[in-house]
């Protein structure tokens, strides 16, 4: 069936009432839109998660964007998206307008910090996390979900909304939805749609890169060495690195003696930049 489209908070919080009625536990999945398989996962992780009826926000956030950045040709496909929604299920559709969002006047702005500090994409997107947990919190507030569900491919993304929904005591549980990838391991991205032939072609290496340095990790090699050889084999594939870090997988600090490990990286290949995390078994 195809979902309900919301454009305004009013009829956004009428239709979650109404999704209410029989006591089913609501799920939201945030995205920009511009579906693809892994979104689809993301509507499966959140009735998993044990979401009753789900609600998904389709909405290019511009205060996440820079403005030399791609929010003008960030890619739109709504019909495309709300053909993929109706077959995944879901129950309603938010799309709001820009003003609804951000009406004249708005003033206030979400400063995450802790993950949202780690110099990783804060380095490269100093302004990009206070867009995030600022568009983010007023998801939760506007839809008011029990659940929410995010990609691990931004894996810091993650980080910085678990920690702003402890630190403001939003009554919405946060769950991680693993990457999904191409069958040659990249992973999926609305931006891969950036993607020359030859560049499509080389990306691949970014996800061989980091599968290579967990190996090696797990192995017991030093991380500095490990990282070194990484970083090296990425440039060589073509790309500019931003960064490639081992981390601690909770906080995103340096890695500790317990605790999970995560390799994250980030790394421009033409005109696009393609970011990518996986879990670092410990040796
Ligand atoms: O991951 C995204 O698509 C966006 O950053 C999000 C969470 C929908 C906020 O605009």
């Amino acid at each position: 069936m195809a979902p309900l489209i919301a454009r305004t908070i009013a009829d956004l919080r009428a239709a979650v009432a109404d999704l209410r009625q029989d006591g089913a536990r609501v799920g939201l999945v945030p995205t920009m839109g511009a579906l693809h398989a892994g979104h689809v996962t993301l509507t499966q992780v959140a009735r998993r998660a044990g979401a009753g009826k789900l609600v998904v926000s389709i909405f290019v956030n511009p205060t996440q964007f820079a403005p030399h950045e791609d929010f003008a040709k960030y890619p739109r496909t709504f019909e495309a998206d709300l053909a993929k929604l109706a077959e995944a299920g879901a129950d309603v559709v938010y799309a709001p307008a820009p003003e609804t969002m951000y009406p004249d006047g708005f003033a206030t702005t979400i400063l995450p910090g802790g993950p949202a500090l780690a110099g990783l994409e804060d380095r490269f997107r100093p302004e990009h996390f206070a867009g995030v947990a600022t568009v983010v919190a007023k998801l939760f507030t506007q839809c008011a979900p029990d659940l929410a569900v995010f990609g691990e491919k931004d894996f810091q993304q993650l980080a910085v909304i678990r920690r702003m929904t402890r630190d403001l005591d939003l009554p919405v549980e946060i769950v991680g939805a693993p990457t999904v990838r191409e069958g040659d391991g990249l992973a999926l991205s609305s931006r891969n749609v950036y993607l020359s032939a030859s560049e499509r072609a080389r990306a691949p290496a970014l996800q061989a890169a980091l599968q290579d340095c967990a190996a090696r990790l797990q192995a017991g090699g030093r991380a500095d060495a490990v990282l070194a050889q990484g970083r090296a084999a990425i440039e060589t594939a073509g790309f500019a690195l931003d960064y490639l870090e081992l981390r601690d997988a909770d906080g995103l600090g340096a890695p500790g003696p317990a605790g999970r490990w995560r390799l994250l990286v980030a790394a421009r290949i033409g005109a696009t930049r393609l970011i990518d995390n996986i879990d670092v078994p410990r040796p």
